[in-house]
């Protein structure tokens, strides 16, 4: 861990509760983990998930006066849903009180309770680690999506923002249109990504009925004959014939 970074630690230690701050360790080496698996920046995922929750040490309505007192803006969903705020308070206080300037670090610790339609891959990580942390207390699936998440990070990303609007669904709780958007984004993406899917291997399906299709033109070319069956040398140019002469010298 770099000093900034220790120091950062050192500071939240003081000022979270000691269960916040042990989940708060656990989002940060987990999104590390990730962050190592998929290729992102090591230094941002370990702020990203030190900061992500520093915001959390008020109640819903002192959350909100700090909000109001800085003059940060709420929406309508936020504050009838005054658990996502957090996230909001969060981004400003990274900004404001530990120096972070960095918009992608910042953008992960805003979108973390909420997402966001066309979320970046830091976004994703800090997302799924808060949910998958270690310390987290067992929930239904959470050891599968564990494992997804180092083998699939999109399908965990959008399996778990799938669980958490299913969960407030079915405890009755309000719930920010935000997460709702984020949601039918994904779902949407999801849908386009799984039709091209299905396209390709319709192609798969032609292709191993009728050949390869023609590469300049991407027609189909149903009388080509499969390699194996051409006698030795037929079709060879008579460029290859030489060739295969010189080689042969
Ligand atoms: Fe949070
Ligand atoms: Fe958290």
């Amino acid at each position: 861990m770099c000093p900034e970074h220790v120091e950062i630690r050192e500071k939240l230690k003081k000022k979270l509760k000691p269960s916040r701050y042990e989940h708060t360790l656990g989002v940060c080496y987990t999104a590390v983990a990730l962050a190592m698996r998929w290729g992102a920046d090591l230094e941002k995922a370990e702020l990203a998930g030190l900061l992500h929750d520093c915001a959390k040490r008020w109640s819903n309505e002192e959350i909100i006066y700090q909000c109001e007192k800085r003059d940060i803006p709420l929406t309508e969903g936020e504050r009838n849903a005054p658990a996502v705020i957090h996230a909001k308070l969060g981004a400003w206080m990274a900004e404001n009180k530990y120096g972070v300037n960095d918009p992608e670090v910042l953008s992960a610790i805003a979108v973390h309770t909420t997402g966001k339609p066309g979320m970046s891959l830091l976004d994703k990580i800090i997302y799924v680690s808060d949910f998958i942390e270690p310390g987290r207390k067992q929930l239904e699936n959470l050891d599968e999506f564990r494992k997804l998440a180092f083998t699939d990070l999109e399908e965990a990303f959008f399996r778990i923002c799938e669980n958490i609007l299913q969960y407030l669904e079915r405890t009755g709780s309000v719930i920010d249109p935000a997460s709702r958007d984020t949601y039918e984004y994904y779902l949407k993406n999801r849908r386009k990504v799984s039709s091209l899917e299905s396209q390709f291997k319709g192609n798969d399906a032609i292709i191993k009925e009728h050949g390869e299709p023609d590469s300049e033109t991407g027609n189909q070319c149903p009388q080509r004959r499969p390699a194996a069956k051409r006698s030795k040398g037929a079709g060879r140019g008579r460029w290859q014939k030489k060739t295969q002469g010189r080689r042969n010298s």
